[in-house]
């Protein structure tokens, strides 16, 4: 372990972290109007001012257990801005986040200041006390928990204004090869998750961090396999449509069926039918389908994703098979943290947030994120469903009660970000979860034979 006494400088990339992370989530909600932040479109999302109170709400709760004296800033807002922790008291119900106007934006955004004011000086404190490693892993996890809401914003955004909320959109790069056919990829042992061994330091800036979830590192066996190099497009997916995929109860779980008959599924979640012809509409505007027919298809549930896979003769992946084909050198016979190797994510190996797109780019615009059996896209444009179901790995041990660790039923693992995840926040271990029938999610597949 790093000695904290000397070592202030660290101190000082913690803050910077925390001021960094803060800032972006104000940015994130900057074009947004003072009446968008409180109205909740349908139960999954919250409004844009729950998530700006929650995250600070998360480091107060950090300031009531570790700093002397702190005054609770109002009980009314714990109330409101705590999600489902049940540790932490009373809360108002997920799908009534919307049914009030009080606290009111400026309310909130005062009291994010006042979080703000007050971790700045709690951060900068921190090296004089014993516990102040422990602390710091906390003020991480935090910072963490507000990427991830971060990107929640990005979904509860789209769904709430999609194209009139005016972001703050960058071309998306072209297609520069054609990305095709699937990678065969051996069997054998393989390491499953992070390795206990790395910095866990909680000043390091990048993948080094990781969620309890990924821990500890642990021997599967996998069959050999073929994995897609390309993730499904919209094109690949439009011929599963007009094969009437959803017409047909051969191609899906009965959970799938259900949803289709009684949802009246026809197409993903923001696609439109305008004249018999399929539109997809997202932060640019509507699109013809046919002309976005080369990019990813995305907002498919594990459901929809399953029933392509079936009608194309394939399946999903495990997420050992993905974990394996986005990590496995075979040159050196190791495990790398990314699919290229260990250089951090930049602009040229994956469609993260910073890319700014705030959509998916064409299948082949990041030759320089590919594996080494030329898999593409892997990290970015859409989280990939796995047929994996979100359980502890075995010797799981919690790092911070009721975060991951009381979700372990009933959902499914993705694996890789999206256009939304923040390029510090992924890294080809991460376990993301959602229940098999969500789609307000930036979530696509790849198939597996
Ligand atoms: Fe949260």
């Amino acid at each position: 372990m790093r000695s904290f006494a000397h070592a202030k400088g660290s101190y000082l990339s913690i803050a910077d972290l925390y001021k960094s992370v803060r800032a972006r989530t104000l940015e994130i909600v900057a074009p947004l109007e003072i009446e968008d932040y409180v109205i909740q479109t349908a139960e999954f999302m919250s409004p844009p001012r729950w998530h700006i109170g929650h995250t600070s709400w998360f480091f107060e709760t950090v300031l009531q257990k570790f700093q002397p004296g702190y005054k609770t800033y109002s009980d009314e807002f714990l109330f409101y801005f705590n999600s489902y922790y049940e540790g932490f008291g009373a809360r108002i119900e997920r799908p009534k986040r919307g049914t009030r106007s009080r606290p009111t934006v400026r309310e909130t955004r005062a009291y994010r200041a006042h979080i703000d004011e007050q971790m700045a000086r709690f951060i900068e404190r921190v090296s004089d006390r014993d516990d102040a490693e422990s602390i710091l892993s906390i003020v991480r996890l935090g910072l963490e928990h507000e990427m991830q809401h971060q990107e929640l914003l990005v979904y509860d955004i789209k769904h709430l204004l999609c194209d009139q909320f005016d972001a703050p959109m960058r071309p998306a790069p072209p297609s520069v090869e054609t990305v095709s056919g699937m990678a065969e990829i051996e069997g054998g042992l393989f390491e499953l998750g992070v390795n206990e061994s790395g910095d866990k330091s909680p000043h390091s800036k990048n993948h080094d961090f990781a969620w309890d979830n990924e821990r500890p590192q642990h021997k599967v066996y996998l069959e050999d396999f073929a994995i897609d190099r390309a993730l499904v497009s919209v094109g690949d997916y439009l011929e599963f449509m007009n094969a009437g995929g959803y017409q047909d109860f051969r191609w899906w779980h009965s959970a799938g069926w259900e949803k289709v008959t009684t949802e009246h599924w026809q197409a993903p979640l923001y696609w439109e039918q305008v004249e018999g012809e399929w539109i997809i509409r997202d932060f640019g505007g509507l699109h013809r389908a046919l002309d976005k027919a080369h990019e990813p298809v995305s907002h498919v549930s594990f459901l929809e994703a399953s029933a392509y896979a079936k009608w194309v003769g394939k399946r999903l992946p495990t997420e050992a098979e993905w974990e394996k084909a986005a990590t496995f050198s075979p040159a050196t016979s190791s495990k790398q943290s990314f699919p290229w190797g260990e250089e951090e994510p930049d602009e040229t190996r994956g469609n993260l947030f910073e890319n700014g797109l705030w959509a998916v780019a064409p299948t082949g615009a990041f030759p320089k994120g590919a594996n080494a059996y030329n898999c593409q896209q892997m990290i970015g444009d859409v989280w990939e469903w796995t047929t994996s179901d979100y359980t502890p790995y075995p010797g799981f041990k919690s790092d911070f009660d009721e975060y991951n660790d009381k979700w372990f039923v009933g959902q499914k693992v993705l694996r890789g970000g999206s256009f939304a995840t923040p390029r510090s926040h992924i890294r080809s271990t991460y376990r993301n979860f959602f229940y098999p029938h969500e789609r307000w999610m930036i979530a696509g597949f790849r198939c597996a034979k």
